[in-house]
């Protein structure tokens, strides 16, 4: 067993173990993948201050996202297609969350259903969706969630309309994956994840296929996912499905200071600041460097959140310093998934944690809601 120190361990490994059509879905961004590599490369830029002769003892990063206790400011993002990653694992993740103290959202294309994930973990988690055009299937899946108990319904924002990654349509990108040539070599090399995918009793797009019009086998699924994302979703549209749920709403994918006042209007519980990871809009800038803007704006009106880039506890610690409540996980979590299943997931969220709190520690602060922009040195003109 190798000493796994940091996420990038994780990645190594992972990279190891996984099919490389579903290495490269996780590990890619849309076009040049400019803003997907500025995601974390922009992290680099800001600096900490190091303080000393300062108490640090008695340290916490607990503290609470949309008024949930957490055991430190950090949530698990939604990802399509985790059960491809490892199996049933939307489930594992879930679990590993959990135990962590930390939330967990499910993805609307996760492989996993909703049913199969609430029957399978022991506390509520956050479903993820995103605006179908059908409205039929919208009100099912919120009753659906409703029924799982789901504690927050996170509205994804920025991708009405799909941005292109080469690498998956080079790949023909499938789940379960289609059986050329390169794929089979691919996947002889793979023996350790083909055996738990054969195990696994679950159905593939659980929580579309069966129950969305016109999708009866997984695929049918990118035809119906092109034709049924709701490209004329605006803001009425979203206080209408904010009035179906009736609970707490998350609204991930804001990235410009005039949606997040809209957002903030429309009165959502928190935001995510994100751009997917850089899967969307290439070019855009990173979340990193919008936090601040947003924050200012509209930081007094509504709970802020931040994802895309983050790879460490000090990442962590830079954005809640710089005014997040909180941030979310994609890639850092699915590395340990795919290297490890549920253990790695755990060991993904240790990493963050150690470094956390010691980078916090070293910053002369002893709890993480004491974070604030005096422990950062930021260049001039990044944002
Ligand atoms: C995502 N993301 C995403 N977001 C969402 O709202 N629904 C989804 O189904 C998916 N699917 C998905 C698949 C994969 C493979 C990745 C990497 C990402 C975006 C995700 O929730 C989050 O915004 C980003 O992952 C954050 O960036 P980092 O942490 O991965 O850099």
């Amino acid at each position: 067993m190798p000493v796994i120190t940091t996420i990038d361990d994780l990645k190594r490994i992972y990279r190891r173990r996984v099919p490389k059509m579903f290495y490269d879905y996780c590990e890619s961004g849309s076009w040049t993948e400019q803003t997907f590599r500025e995601n974390t490369s922009d992290f680099d830029q800001i600096r900490l201050r190091q303080r000393v002769a300062v108490d640090m003892d008695g340290r916490t990063t607990a503290s609470q996202m949309i008024g949930d206790d957490v055991a430190m400011p950090v949530a698990l993002a939604p990802v399509g297609m985790t059960g491809m990653q490892h199996a049933d694992g939307e489930i594992l993740a879930c679990r590993a969350a959990q135990k962590f103290g930390v939330p967990y959202t499910l993805s609307t294309m996760s492989i996993c259903s909703i049913e199969d994930v609430a029957e399978n973990v022991e506390k509520p988690f956050w479903f993820q969706l995103y605006a179908i055009k059908d409205e039929d299937y919208l009100r099912r899946v919120i009753e659906r969630a409703k029924a799982a108990k789901c504690s927050a319904l996170v509205i994804t924002l920025d991708l009405q309309i799909l941005g292109q990654r080469h690498k998956d349509l080079k790949n023909g990108l499938s789940a379960p994956p289609k059986m050329t040539v390169p794929t089979m070599l691919n996947l002889a090399t793979k023996w350790g994840w083909g055996l738990e995918m054969l195990q696994t009793k679950r159905r593939f797009f659980g929580n579309i296929v069966g129950h969305a019009k016109g999708v009866s086998d997984p695929s049918s699924l990118m035809s119906w996912t092109a034709e049924n994302f709701d490209p004329t979703l605006n803001w009425d549209k979203i206080a209408k499905i904010k009035e179906m749920w009736g609970g707490k709403v998350i609204l991930k994918g804001v990235l410009d200071v005039e949606d997040a006042r809209m957002a903030a209007k429309v009165g959502a519980d928190a935001i995510v600041v994100s751009n997917h990871g850089g899967r969307q809009l290439d070019g855009a800038l990173s979340s990193i460097r919008m936090l601040r803007p947003i924050v200012d704006e509209v930081g007094d009106q509504v709970e802020i959140h931040l994802d895309s880039g983050i790879r460490s506890g000090q990442d962590v610690l830079k954005a809640v310093a710089m005014g997040a409540k909180g941030v979310w996980i994609g890639r850092a979590y699915i590395y340990g998934l795919g290297a490890m299943g549920e253990k790695g997931v755990t060991r993904a969220l240790e990493v963050i944690h150690k470094e956390l709190d010691v980078s916090m520690a070293l910053c002369g602060r002893k709890d993480a809601n004491t974070l604030d922009r005096e422990v950062l040195l930021v260049p001039e003109g990044f944002e």
